[in-house]
């Protein structure tokens, strides 16, 4: 089976730079994103390159060459679905804030929504891929409401969990260590499975498209996040107990990452991991073992999550702590907001319960993040509803200049571990602040010997 025409439901984070990378790599195919959101689209829209709605290195390059000619940005959700014979559905599965499974099942309003628009539109057979991560056996709940509520027409479902990270989202496309497909095994998810196949076949060796039973696949996204998110907590947990002692975290890190079998990557200490998947992906792997009467099973995955929490509270508190146990009315001044480098995302950063704490301790707090508005931020911390978001906006502000903001500070955080803060002219921060000048660097990001022969109070996690 041939595809010629795809639609994706989901501008985000996942949606936009997948599609940029299909319509690049597949020119005979038409590429359609829509979205509910009119301002998103204007913006993937957007003359001007750098306003697209999601910054990923790469990505505007991607757009300039194929929008208007295979990819297509729109809110005529139902012309999409009723021209693709492909619908890829990408959309956000936030955790659930009310009612059974809140805090940690995944909400699927927004799945269940398109799935049911997809029924009612579509008038000839239709491949619906998955790309939200989602619980194990959802694409049996789509099939059921597409099978139920449709017009006679046949469906195939398919899981096609992306495994992209912010930041370096083209590169992990293109050159993926593996796609996943998961369908059905029957004659008929075999023709779906490779024509989905067949699409990432264009600049991926056959080699790496794995081919799995659809709960497999849906399995496989929540327990490669689930893995990942523990070696950042786990090294975490190592980073305490450095701090204690005269041992180094990087050196461990560097030291066990050696051994073969556990590898290199991912072992990189930090004020905590943020990300819109591996908190979700975790409490909804503990929701499900909970909900299979696993609950060893479920603790043992809690932890990953407890311990995280802990690695950012620690981080404040830390903060306080050195600044002579109170921070009311003290300047600090934080250098970045996203949750990683080269990425405008926010979601699930450690910045914000950092922030959130020393707010409660009525710490005066400067934001600088050279790619997340002020709106948003305020979004993040409002959201959280700890206080009133007069009180935030009185206790919190944010600037587009990191080294004026240094001017009379008591403090600078590092949570983001943006390359530029690497560049800055330090000796001439440090002359600014206030003395003793404290840095608290959350990313590792600074060396110690340079920053305390400026003069600098230099605090760097996971080093006593
Ligand atoms: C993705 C995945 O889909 C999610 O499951 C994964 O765990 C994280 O990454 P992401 O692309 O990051 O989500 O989400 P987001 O940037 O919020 O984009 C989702 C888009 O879907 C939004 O633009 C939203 O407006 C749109 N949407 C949502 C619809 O078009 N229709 C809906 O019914 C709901
Ligand atoms: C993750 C997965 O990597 C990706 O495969 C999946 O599709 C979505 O979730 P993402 O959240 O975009 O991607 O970024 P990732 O690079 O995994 O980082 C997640 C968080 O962990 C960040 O806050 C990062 O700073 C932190 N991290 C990562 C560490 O603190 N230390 C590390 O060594 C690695």
């Amino acid at each position: 089976m041939k595809i010629t025409k795809i639609c994706c439901i989901g501008a985000g984070y996942v949606g936009g730079p997948t599609m940029s990378v299909i319509a690049s790599q597949c020119p005979e195919i038409q590429v359609t994103v829509v979205d509910i959101s009119k301002v998103r689209i204007d913006l993937w829209n957007h003359s001007d390159l750098d306003k697209l709605p999601v910054y990923e290195p790469g990505l505007k390059e991607l757009v300039s060459k194929t929008r208007g000619k295979n990819l297509f940005f729109s809110t005529e959700i139902d012309k999409a679905i009723d021209e693709a014979e492909m619908i890829f559905i990408s959309v956000n599965t936030p955790t659930k804030t009310y009612g059974k499974g809140k805090g940690q099942a995944a909400d699927l309003k927004n799945i269940e929504l398109c799935a049911r628009n997809i029924a009612k539109v579509a008038k000839t057979n239709k491949i619906v891929v998955e790309k939200s991560t989602l619980p194990v056996r959802t694409a049996g709940a789509i099939k059921s409401i597409l099978d139920n509520t449709g017009n006679g027409v046949d469906f195939e479902i398919l899981s096609n969990p992306e495994f992209l990270a912010e930041g370096t989202a083209i590169d992990d496309l293109l050159n993926a260590d593996r796609v996943l497909i998961g369908g059905a095994e029957t004659p008929e998810g075999q023709i779906a499975k490779d024509a989905l196949s067949s699409i990432y076949e264009h600049w991926l060796p056959k080699e790496k498209v794995l081919q799995t039973n659809v709960w497999s696949s849906e399995l496989s996204k929540l327990v490669a996040n689930a893995f990942l998110a523990q070696r950042v907590s786990s090294i975490n947990s190592i980073s305490a107990l450095c701090e204690k002692t005269d041992a180094n975290v990087a050196e461990v890190s560097r030291a066990i990452g050696y051994d073969s079998r556990i590898g290199a990557k991912f072992l990189n200490s930090s004020v905590g991991f943020g990300g819109s998947c591996f908190q979700k992906d975790i409490l909804n792997l503990v929701y499900i073992a909970q909900s299979y009467g696993l609950q060893e099973v479920a603790d043992y995955w809690e932890q990953v999550i407890i311990m995280n929490d802990y690695q950012k509270r620690r981080f404040a508190e830390n903060i306080v702590t050195t600044l002579y146990n109170t921070v009311s009315g003290k300047k600090i001044v934080f250098y970045g907001w996203a949750f990683k480098k080269d990425t405008n995302d926010t979601r699930e950063s450690a910045a914000i319960y950092v922030a959130d704490a020393l707010l409660d301790e009525k710490a005066e707090i400067v934001i600088y993040d050279p790619k997340v508005p002020e709106s948003q931020v305020y979004a993040d911390l409002d959201y959280l509803g700890t206080r009133l978001p007069e009180e935030n906006r009185r206790l919190l502000k944010v600037v587009n200049d990191p080294i004026k903001a240094s001017n009379d500070a008591h403090a600078i955080a590092i949570l983001t571990e943006w390359d530029e803060f690497k560049t800055y002219d330090w000796k001439a921060i440090y002359e600014k602040m206030l003395k003793p000048a404290f840095v608290f660097d959350g990313r590792r990001l600074l060396e110690k010997d340079t920053m305390t022969a400026i003069g600098f109070e230099y605090y760097k996690i996971g080093q006593s």
